[in-house]
C-alpha cells in the first residue's frame, strides 16, 4: 500500500505540538512527515497478504480461516492449541486473567509497558532480570536481551512457588532497545525454570527478528533457516503470546499459543469473555488470512536481512555524525541516548521527552519517548521512577520507507544535534492518567 505523506513548517509544527500538549501520540498523522512511532501495526502489506484477505471465511464458528491459522502456529512454533485476540496486550490480558493474582512475581527481560501493565493492574510485580550489560548503551553484547541466570535462581529459589505463575522472555527485547535473547540463554532459563516446575512464556512480537540475529551472531546456527531457528526456540516454552502487529507483517491482530491443554480450556473462558468466541477471537477470517501469509513472509531470511540492514543504515549514518545511540542497534528502532544527547537536562523534565519534541520540531520526524515518562510512577510509592536510560526510539515500519526517507530523517537529528547546546529547559506535566500515562499525558515547556 502507497501513502501520501505531507510536509509542514516549523511554524506549523510548533503550533501542533503546543496543541497536542507536546505529546507525540496527541498529533495528528497528517502532521507528521516521517512517522518512526512505532513498528507496529505500521508495516505495508503485500500483495499475496492482500489476496489472502479476499479468501477470509468470516463464519462466527469453526471458520476455515482460523484452522488454517492454526496449521500454521503449529507448524511454525510447535503448539497444538492458540486463541486469537484483537492485538498483543489482549493475549496478555486473556492469560494473564487465568495465570497472574495479587502479590505474585512474574520474573522476565525487561517487560514491555502493556506487559508490566497487565502484571501490576493485578497487583503483582513484574521482576527485570535482564543482564546487567544491557544497562550500558555503548558495551557491546550480542545478546543483551539475554535473561542473567543468577537474578532469575535468586527470585525462583526465594519466593515460594505458587507465587511465581510464570516467567516471561520478551523477544527481542524492545524496552532494552530491541535486543535479542540467545538462543543458549533461552534453553537455560527454560531449564531452570522447568527445575523449579515453573512456565516459561515468550512475549513474541518480534520473534523472527530474534531468530535473525541467532543466525547471523550465535555458533551453530549460520546454515539454519530462519524457520528451523524459530522451531527450536520455541521448543523451550510452555506457550507464547503474541502481538502480530510487529513480525507478522498485519495492521491489527495477535494470539496466544499453548503447550498445556488444560491452560487452554481455562483460557478460553476469558478469550470468549473479553475478545470473542475461541475461533475467532478478536479478529475476522480475513485478518487471520493475511496473518498466516504474514508469519511465513516475516521468517524469510532475505526480508528480514533487508528489513534489519535498513534500521542499521540509520543507526551507521547517525553514529558517523557522533550522535549517542545505543549499541548494538536494535533489530526494529534506533535508540537515541538522550542523556548523553541533551545533558543540560534535569532528569525531572523528562529529557527523552525533550529530545522526541526537539526532532519532531525540526523536521516533522516522530519518534516515542522510552524514558521516565513511559517508566511511569511506582504503584506503591507513586513517584517518579527514573530509568538508567532516557532513550528516544525511532522504529522503522516493515516495508514503507526507503533510504531517502530515513537520510532524511539522519539529518534532521543531525540538526538537532548541532543546536543541542541551545536546549536547556525541559518539560512538565500539567495532567496525567493513573497508569499507562505516557499515552495521554499533557505536558508544557518549562
Ligand atoms: N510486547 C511487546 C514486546 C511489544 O513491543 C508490544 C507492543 C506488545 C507486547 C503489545 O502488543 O500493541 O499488539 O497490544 N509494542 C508496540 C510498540 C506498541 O510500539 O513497541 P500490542
Amino acid at each position: 500500500m502507497v501513502e501520501a505523506i505531507r510536509k509542514s513548517t516549523r511554524e506549523e509544527r510548533e503550533k501542533w505540538l503546543k496543541e497536542a500538549f507536546y505529546n507525540l501520540f496527541n498529533l495528528r498523522s497528517e502532521y507528521v512527515y516521517i512517522d518512526l512511532l512505532t513498528d507496529s501495526g505500521t508495516g505495508a502489506m503485500s500483495d499475496k497478504q492482500w489476496s489472502a484477505m479476499m479468501l477470509g471465511d468470516e463464519s462466527y464458528a469453526g471458520a476455515s480461516s482460523y484452522l488454517i491459522m492454526k496449521d500454521a502456529i503449529k507448524k511454525l512454533f510447535g503448539f497444538n492449541d492458540f486463541l486469537p485476540t484483537h492485538q498483543g496486550r489482549a493475549a496478555e490480558n486473556v492469560l494473564f486473567s487465568v495465570l497472574v493474582k495479587e502479590g505474585d512475581l512474574v520474573p522476565g527481560n525487561s517487560h514491555f509497558d502493556t506487559t508490566k501493565g497487565h502484571i501490576e493492574f493485578r497487583k503483582a510485580k513484574a521482576v527485570d532480570c535482564t543482564i546487567d550489560e544491557a544497562f550500558h548503551p555503548t558495551l557491546y553484547h550480542p545478546f543483551k536481551g539475554n535473561i542473567d541466570l543468577n537474578k532469575l535462581e535468586d527470585v525462583l529459589k526465594n519466593n515460594p512457588k505458587e507465587k511465581i505463575p510464570f516467567v516471561i522472555v520478551t523477544l527481542t527485547c524492545n524496552t532494552s532497545g530491541g535486543q535479542p535473547v540467545s538462543m543458549q540463554n533461552l534453553r537455560e532459563v527454560y531449564s531452570l525454570a522447568k527445575g523449579f516446575g515453573i512456565k516459561v512464556f515468550f512475549d513474541s512480537a518480534r520473534f523472527a527478528e530474534n531468530a535473525y540475529f541467532i543466525k547471523i551472531r550465535e555458533d551453530g546456527y549460520q546454515d539454519k533457516t530462519i524457520k528451523e531457528i524459530v522451531k527450536e526456540m520455541y521448543s523451550y516454552a510452555d506457550g507464547m503470546t503474541m502481538s502480530s502487529k510487529k513480525d507478522a507483517i498485519v495492521n491489527m491482530g495477535g494470539f496466544i499459543g499453548f503447550s498445556d491443554r488444560k491452560l487452554y480450556e481455562e483460557a478460553s473462558v476469558y478469550n470468549i469473555m473479553f475478545e470473542g468466541f475461541v475461533t475467532y477471537g478478536g479478529m475476522s477470517g480475513r485478518d487471520m488470512n493475511a496473518l498466516v501469509q504474514g508469519l511465513d513472509e516475516g521468517t524469510e531470511f532475505e526480508y528480514l536481512e533487508t528489513r534489519i540492514k535498513q534500521v542499521a543504515y540509520l543507526g551507521e549514518r547517525l553514529k558517523k555524525f557522533g550522535i549517542p545511540l545505543l549499541e548494538p542497534f536494535g533489530g526494529h528502532a534506533i535508540f537515541l541516548d538522550a542523556k548523553r544527547f541533551l545533558p543540560e537536562i534535569l532528569k525531572e523534565e523528562y529529557i527523552a521527552q525533550t529530545l522526541a519534541v526537539e526532532i519532531y520540531l525540526e523536521g516533522g520526524v516522530r519518534g516515542v519517548e522510552i524514558g521516565t515518562l513511559l517508566a511511569d510512577r511506582d504503584p506503591v510509592t507513586r513517584k517518579n521512577r527514573y530509568p538508567e536510560l532516557e532513550l528516544v526510539r525511532l522504529a522503522i515500519p516493515r516495508r514503507v520507507y526507503t533510504n531517502s526517507h530515513i537520510d532524511y530523517v539522519a539529518a534532521a537529528i543531525e540538526n538537532v544535534f548541532e543546536r543541542r547546546s541551545q536546549i536547556t529547559k525541559g518539560l512538565r506535566i500539567l495532567r496525567e492518567a493513573p497508569i499507562m500515562r505516557h499515552f495521554t499525558v499533557e505536558l508544557d515547556r518549562v
